[in-house]
């Protein structure tokens, strides 16, 4: 898709025009004279906040006109309905080409705004093609262009690039496990290191793995007849600065191992590789976008499956920490490549590290899917989370991690057990396991189980929260 700004209203060549028009503001100078009679008179029957008007003349070039509401009650909600009505309307009509004439949020710059809408229509038209045969496009759209004084062609360009990475994302983590095994996200990542001169990246399998310790990984992964892997990527644009490390949980399947999980909605588990997808997207806008700050993304990625071979309840592993894990539910696993790929972000003296995973159903009962959950002890990592976070309007939501969550998992056997006995505090639970693996650096954690997709029959990966991660690097790279 190509997305454009036009800086004279009268200087654009799309099929379709669209206008967002105040209910209680005279027409804007941005409709020429040409057109204001008869927008004056479509506005008129879209009378309701949300109603719009489809008008086309007889060569076929159309307009859309879409009431607002009040201009002071104009928000940032009430342009993300709109923004969707738009373009549910753009894709019936089968519309090729329209420009967006929609006035500016107050409170918020025009590059801002111009972000938010290029990513919310990019997120709107993606759709996954590779497994149909017969092809049926679910959109024809092919240009849009924004008029809004004041934005920038820089911010269009940097838009575009973040749009490319949550892609990547959204892409990947919809590819079904029998295509995307840790063996391709292994490649994917290569591939990346190909296509960027910034990006450099090495995948270790099963012996590499073996050699340095990686036990917990190999323990998941060894029920499965797909190999592990461990993809260290590296994304350098800030010289010799320390970098940001991010973590990503990268099970490509997640059947629960012997623990099995029960068959309803099984398939939603080729989703568990969401937090690795969301690290490879994120390493890909900022080679884009330039951005002058070091990354590194670690990736933690198995199968976990139940076969002869599988880790048994009971058993207990040496961890690359050194510290033993009595595993007490299989189906716990997420934690368990965690712990490793968090000892080997160790070597990187970061700035802080960053963890992303789909790590526990409770924390969809706890937020649902507005809001990614976090924890940290770290204050200042927190006001920076929550701050990227309104910017971005990727939401999260802190849960605590207070010492006292603690003595959920001490084992009377080993070091810890990797789930509790009940399932109260799930997350949080399972933030304090993490956090035996992560004491000698800064460290937050995200529990993206809730807002990596969506479920049900549409379901659809979101590439959250990609969003997120770019405010926050933006941020960083700023105060370099
Ligand atoms: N990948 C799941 C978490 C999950 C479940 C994400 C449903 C999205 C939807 C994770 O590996 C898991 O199974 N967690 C268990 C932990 C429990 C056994 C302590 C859970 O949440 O039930
Ligand atoms: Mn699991
Ligand atoms: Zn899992």
């Amino acid at each position: 898709m190509n997305y454009g700004l036009i800086h004279e209203p009268s200087k654009t060549n799309t099929e379709c025009l669209v206008f967002g028009l105040f209910s209680d503001t005279d027409l804007p100078e941005s409709i020429d004279k040409e057109h204001q009679e008869l927008i004056k008179k479509l506005v008129i029957k879209a009378s309701e906040p949300g109603d719009s008007v489809w008008q086309a003349d007889a060569l076929g070039f159309g307009f859309f006109i879409i009431q607002l509401g009040k201009k002071e009650d104009f928000s940032t909600t009430v342009l993300r309905k709109r923004m969707n009505d738009i373009m549910d309307a753009l894709i019936k009509q089968r519309i090729n080409s329209a420009t967006l004439f929609l006035p500016q949020l107050p409170k918020k710059s025009a590059d801002w705004q111009l972000e938010q809408m290029i990513l919310q229509a990019n997120n709107h038209i993606y759709q996954l093609l590779d497994f149909k045969k017969k092809v049926v496009k679910a959109h024809l759209l092919e240009t849009l262009n924004f008029y809004l004084p004041g934005a920038s062609e820089k911010t269009l360009k940097q838009a575009k690039a973040l749009a490319e990475g949550i892609e990547l994302t959204r892409h990947l983590a919809n590819m079904p496990a029998n295509i995307c095994t840790p063996a391709y996200l292994g490649e994917q990542a290569m591939e990346l290191a190909n296509q960027y001169d910034s990006v450099s990246c090495e995948v270790l399998g099963p012996d590499e793995m073996r050699q340095i310790g990686m036990n917990t990984i190999l323990a998941v992964s060894q029920g499965s007849d797909e190999p592990p892997r461990f993809i260290d990527i590296q994304y350098n644009g800030g010289g010799d600065s320390a970098p940001i490390v991010l973590v990503g949980k990268g099970i490509t399947f997640d059947s629960g191992g012997l623990s099995i999980k029960p068959a309803n909605a099984m398939d939603e588990m080729k989703y568990d590789m969401c937090g690795a997808a969301s690290v490879l997207g994120t390493i890909k806008a900022c080679a884009l976008l330039n951005l002058p700050v070091n990354i590194v993304g670690l990736i933690a990625s198995a199968e976990n499956m139940s076969g002869g071979s599988a880790v048994k309840c009971g058993d207990i592993i040496h961890s690359m920490s050194g510290q033993t894990i009595e595993i007490i539910n299989t189906d716990a696993e997420g934690r368990l490549v965690m712990a490793d790929a968090l000892t080997y972000a160790e070597r990187f003296k970061a700035l802080f590290v960053l963890d992303i995973a789909t790590l526990t159903g409770a924390v969809i009962v706890a937020l649902g899917t507005v809001a990614t959950g976090y924890m940290t002890q770290d204050e200042e990592l927190a006001k920076l989370l929550e701050q990227s976070a309104e910017e971005s309007q990727d939401r999260v939501w802190r849960l605590p991690l207070d010492d006292a969550y603690q003595e959920a998992i001490d084992s009377p056997l080993a070091d810890m057990i990797n789930a509790g006995f009940d399932r109260s505090a799930g997350s949080v639970t399972a933030a304090c396991f993490l956090s035996r693996f992560t004491e000698k650096y800064r460290w937050a954690h995200l529990d993206i189980a809730g807002t990596a997709w969506v479920s049900g029959k549409k379901r659809n990966a979101t590439g959250r929260p990609v969003p997120l991660l770019i405010q926050l690097i933006r941020h960083v790279a700023n105060s370099h």
